[in-house]
């Protein structure tokens, strides 16, 4: 996607020094835009932890960059050791999106056939950048079959606007480019078809508005930014013809592990009937698991990211305030899990099937049985 005119990925090697990786700092955006240098696992490890870079499909592949640098620090005499003590700092990263340990274990696997530190080296570069590549394919292709959905909205709508709810950022800064939840709505408006997007700030850190405004900005999609509470006042007045949001782990019936609060935007689209489709690519799902509910960790992050705000003030300086009384005790889950029942249907890069353990086999029969 573009920055002020520019193509950019979230994620690639450093042009003149493939030693090092470079990312766009998230915890800047919106009011600066930086890119940040990540030379050692280290610098993944610590990069993935304080969201620098987040998001399922970015985590992933950040990961998979992670490997890469392990392996060009790895010493010749000890090489696997260090692979294997690499692969287990960057999956404690983050617990919940399961794309990380996915990644992880995809260089791993490539990596295994290596007969010499050389060929290690040369095979975790190549898996990394091709990790990189797949993801982005599978969420341009996750953006054409959404925006048949959104085109059929529209068709029933006689080409009148298209209102889209979504919540935090499953955008192109949560992968390697055009997003999950976002392609669709990219390749619509690319289209021509009239979108508007209604973006929940998504608290504690706002990821909606900070990065799913800003993003949607600099492609041009119309948005309202609304407070994180308004999505069921404005279904209820017919103000939102389908949500769309992104994922972070989908178990094989179906559940939805997303950032928190999606639940309660399934439940209140549900009540109004409104569509509420999860988008994601199949490196979200974990087969391994059937309840969402019992089995999918769920991130608890620093209380202060509840009790503090970040923002930036009246003579445009970045700063945190404090937004409780001093002593208040606070509890901070990143994720919750939208039951599968609640969920229209997943939009994958292979096709859009139901949320249950038959719909997704349509897609990924293979995938399931091993
Ligand atoms: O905590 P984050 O920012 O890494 O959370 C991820 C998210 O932004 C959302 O849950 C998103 O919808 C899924 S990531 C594709």
């Amino acid at each position: 996607m573009k920055v002020n005119g520019t193509p950019y990925r979230t994620i690639w090697l450093k042009p003149g020094d493939e030693r090092v990786v470079q990312v766009i700092d998230q915890t800047r955006l919106p009011h600066a835009f930086a890119v940040l240098d990540l030379a050692t696992v280290a610098d993944v490890c610590r990069a993935i932890r304080d969201m620098t870079v987040r998001g399922a499909g970015l985590i992933g592949a950040t990961a998979a960059f992670g490997m890469y640098l392990a392996a060009l620090q790895a010493p010749d005499d000890g090489w696997r050791d260090f692979l294997a003590q690499a692969a287990q700092a960057l999956k404690a990263t983050r617990p919940t999106a399961v794309n990380l340990a996915w990644a992880v274990h995809r260089l791993q696997s490539a990596m295994a056939v290596a007969a010499t530190p050389a060929q290690m080296r040369q095979i975790a570069k190549q898996a990394a950048v091709a990790l990189a590549d797949e993801d982005a394919a599978h969420c341009r292709r996750i953006g054409e079959h959404g925006q048949a959905l959104i085109a059929d909205m529209a068709q029933r709508k006689h080409g009148g606007r298209v209102n889209i709810l979504t919540h935090c950022n499953a955008g192109w800064l949560a992968f390697v480019d055009y997003g999950s939840a976002t392609a669709p709505i990219y390749a619509a408006h690319d289209a021509g078809i009239d979108v508007h997007v209604w973006v929940d700030e998504t608290r504690p850190r706002n990821q909606g508005a900070s990065l799913t405004a800003w993003e949607l900005g600099q492609h041009g999609v119309p948005h309202t930014l609304i407070a994180d509470n308004a999505g069921g006042h404005l279904m209820q007045h017919g103000l939102v013809d389908l949500v769309i949001t992104g994922a972070d782990r989908v178990t094989r019936c179906g559940d939805v592990a997303n950032k928190i609060g999606t639940y309660l935007k399934a439940l209140a689209a549900r009540d109004n009937g409104v569509p509420f489709y999860v988008a994601l690519p199949s490196s979200t799902f974990d087969f391994t698991l059937g309840d969402g509910v019992a089995g999918i960790p769920i991130e608890e992050r620093a209380a202060d990211e509840v009790r503090w705000v970040s923002g930036k003030n009246a003579q445009g300086v970045v700063e945190s305030v404090q937004i409780c009384p001093d002593s208040t005790p606070a509890r901070n889950w990143g994720f919750d899990v939208t039951p599968a029942r609640l969920v229209t249907q997943l939009i994958c890069e292979r096709g859009i099937c139901d949320a249950t353990e038959t719909g997704i086999a349509s897609l990924f029969s293979q995938e399931l049985l091993t």
